[in-house]
């Protein structure tokens, strides 16, 4: 008889909801399309505040096969654990950007209370033979936490977002606390081979480690796994989707949007429509976008009345200066745009803050010529992969793609790679893009469709959890068989 499957238990800030409602955010889309499969425990934030906090009452909804458990945070907990250390030291510093990073005591020692508080209300749900795999920037010490707490099984964890080069990563106080943290994690899995390298490089450089074979590194008496697992979608399910009815009649009326200008003007104009489709955030380089955007109407004046480009950008940590700051420059500046170049019948620039369901999301990418992804720095980007998996075999659209996306490894092969700090760069590929023929759309697209249908995120949940399944009870210190 088949051994029984370990239970996963998986660990993150957010949890669910496995059903689709519109929310944003890679982390949830993968691990969702992950659990639904395998089924198991979902441990982590409620969304809610109470007195209590980490002390709270849990809550647990199941859904199928997959419980999700969630406790509170006190509001002391969310802003020092969240918004302070998370999003403002964590975020920044790990995507490049020091000149936000800001770095306090009091919000590092908060943090350090609600991972050990987690891994405390976690020990009770946890069985022999589990496989616990903690993920993201959220929780670097939980792993260490459970060691502490007597936790002695198989423990796994995943970055979702990029980790920076060794030098950078120094400029955080806790950055040796957390690294050898993180040492405890039988498995520590990467999006891209990159950011694994960084991570081993400040283990050799700062930590005195060592590059074993099979992708471990020893630092004292640790030996871990420390590998990529490029996180994906899935896909099968995303081309589904597109050709939904609900997809359909977004992708009508996007589609309607440019019908009208052509009877309008009488003529059979070429479609032009571009999207994007982000949260908020300033890693994803939207300012940086619609400059390009702009350049492109100055630049190739024919674009002029006709190329739309629609930004869908949900608002996302609003509370903290950075975001709010990014919402107003970025309001002003389609203003900008929009004022210079408008007519009474073209409207180039529309940005809007709502969520869709992922069968709309599936409309409006198929709708579209042109999807530009021109993150200045990102961990992987499910957009990327899901404008690929929407797409009409027979009159593909064109991926735009940052090289300082992690899916920019998988994708290479068929985007237009741009380098998004370059203005003119990014509207010149978007020039192509909208002006590439047909034939070369297909050739490219099969190319990127191969890659997404293959590194899909069930593949990612197996790949890993086979990595640490086979870790077994002789620890990370012995190379898989
Ligand atoms: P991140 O995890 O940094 O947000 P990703 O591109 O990896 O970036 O993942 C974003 C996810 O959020 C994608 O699955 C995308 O479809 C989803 N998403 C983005 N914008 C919206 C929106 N307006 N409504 C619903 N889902 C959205
Ligand atoms: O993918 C990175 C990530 O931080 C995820 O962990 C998270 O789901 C998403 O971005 C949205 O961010 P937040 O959970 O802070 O709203």
């Amino acid at each position: 008889m088949a051994e029984p499957e370990s239970r996963l238990v998986a660990v993150s800030n957010r949890v669910g909801p496995l059903s689709d409602e519109g929310q944003a955010g890679g982390l949830v889309v993968g691990l969702s399309d992950a659990l639904k499969r395998r089924g198991g425990l979902w441990f982590g934030w409620s969304g809610e505040t109470s007195d209590e906090g980490t002390h709270s009452q849990e809550r647990t909804e199941v859904e199928g096969n997959v419980a999700m458990t969630t406790i509170d945070l006190t509001e002391e907990e969310l802003n020092g654990f969240y918004y302070d250390y998370a999003n403002r030291s964590l975020w920044p510093l790990l995507h490049y950007r020091l000149d936000l990073a800001e770095f306090d005591r009091a919000s590092d020692r908060i943090y350090r209370k609600v991972n050990h508080r987690f891994a405390v209300r976690l020990m009770p749900h946890l069985k022999e033979n589990d496989l616990v795999w903690v993920h993201d920037y959220h929780f670097f010490y939980m792993g260490s936490e459970l060691r502490q707490a007597g936790y002695n099984g198989r423990l796994g964890y995943f970055l979702h977002i990029p980790f920076c080069a060794p030098e950078v990563f120094s400029a955080l106080p806790a950055s040796h606390d957390i690294v050898r943290a993180l040492l405890a994690y039988d498995v520590i899995g990467f999006q891209t081979d990159t950011d694994r390298r960084n991570f081993v490089g400040f283990c050799v450089r700062e930590l005195g480690g060592r590059k074993l074979e099979d992708g471990r590194v020893e630092v004292g008496d640790r030996t871990v796994i420390a590998k990529a697992f490029p996180i994906g979608i899935d896909a099968e399910s995303y081309s589904r989707f597109a050709v939904s009815p609900e997809a359909s009649s977004h992708e009508e009326m996007l589609l309607d949007m440019s019908r009208d200008r052509r009877n309008l003007k009488g003529e059979e104009a070429e479609r032009k429509l571009i999207v994007g489709v982000d949260r908020m955030d300033y890693s994803k380089g939207l300012l940086e976008r619609f400059y390009g955007f702009e350049r492109l109407l100055e630049d190739y004046p024919e674009n002029r009345g006709c190329a739309i480009f629609l930004q869908v950008a949900p608002l996302s940590r609003s509370e903290l200066d950075a975001y709010a700051d990014l919402r107003s420059e970025l309001e002003r500046t389609a203003g900008h745009i929009n004022g210079r170049f408008a007519t009474l019948d073209w409207t180039p620039l529309q940005m809007m803050t709502r969520g869709f369901t992922r069968k709309a999301l599936a409309g409006i990418y198929r709708a579209a010529r042109v999807c530009l992804v021109t993150p200045l720095r990102d961990g992987m980007n499910l957009v990327a992969k899901e404008f690929v998996a929407a797409q009409d075999p027979e009159d593909p659209g064109v991926l735009v793609l940052s090289r300082f996306a992690g899916a920019h490894a998988e994708l290479e092969c068929g985007c237009i790679v741009v380098n998004p700090y370059n203005t003119d760069d990014v509207a010149g590929a978007l020039q192509t893009a909208l002006t590439m023929p047909l034939e070369e759309r297909k050739r490219r697209w099969e190319l990127m469709r191969e890659a997404v249908f293959t590194g899909t995120a069930q593949h990612w949940c197996q790949s890993f959890l086979a990595t640490l399944e086979a870790v077994g009870e002789a620890g990370a210190g012995s190379p898989p068989s």
